[in-house]
């Protein structure tokens, strides 16, 4: 399987995250409830690119960024087993949350992890997702904010990988699931 066409391009993602991140500024800024400093929890290794982006483009004068590793795909396919949530610290009490995620598609991922930082003692959690599939998640999730929603179909690049392929492309590509049906050429 190859990167196929782009779905979004580098000029569109950061028109999209600069808009998240005057939006997710003025959602924490010194008027709202929740003007206390948020904790910016990046989903790794998927979020990386979007969550640097989206530091730049928020305006806050206390964030802390915090990171957690989770994994739950094999190739192309989720195996519905999430590793990875025991390595929340206890720095999660009382904390307002914004985990920042590539991309919701089942719902596994962010649900598991909205309820362990409550069961932590998160004051307020909150879910910001640069891509969000059309398809029924297997588990309800909305997320706060959303970059884009896309078809249902396998997406690489700007920090979304294949197999761990593929994460530093600088625009999002559909990945050619028949690209590797193909006969070698001769
Ligand atoms: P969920 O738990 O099924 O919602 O899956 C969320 C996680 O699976 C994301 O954080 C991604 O790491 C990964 N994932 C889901 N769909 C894709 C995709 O199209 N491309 C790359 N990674 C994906
Ligand atoms: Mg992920």
């Amino acid at each position: 399987m190859t990167p196929g066409r782009i779905l979004l391009t580098q000029a569109q993602i950061r028109a999209r995250v600069r808009q998240l991140g005057r939006s997710i500024t003025r959602h924490y800024g010194g008027q709202s409830p929740h003007g206390k400093s948020p904790l910016f929890l990046g989903v790794m290794n998927g979020a990386l690119f979007f969550l640097g982006d989206l530091l730049r483009a928020v305006d806050l004068d206390h964030v802390e960024i915090s990171c957690v590793r989770l994994a739950s795909y094999v190739g192309a396919r989720s195996t519905g087993n999430l590793r990875g949530l025991d390595a929340l610290g206890d720095s999660i009490a009382g904390r307002h949350i914004l985990i920042v995620d590539d991309i919701l598609d089942t719902g596994r991922t962010l649900s598991a992890l909205a309820a362990r930082l409550k069961k932590l003692g998160a004051a307020d959690v909150k879910i910001c997702v640069l891509l969000e599939k059309r398809r029924t998640h297997e588990i309800p999730v909305k997320p706060d904010w959303t970059g884009f929603k896309i078809a249902d179909q396998f997406v690489v690049g700007y920090g979304l990988d294949y197999d761990g392929r593929y994460r530093t492309l600088k625009q999002i590509r559909v990945l050619d699931q028949n690209a590797a049906l193909d006969p070698p050429p001769l």
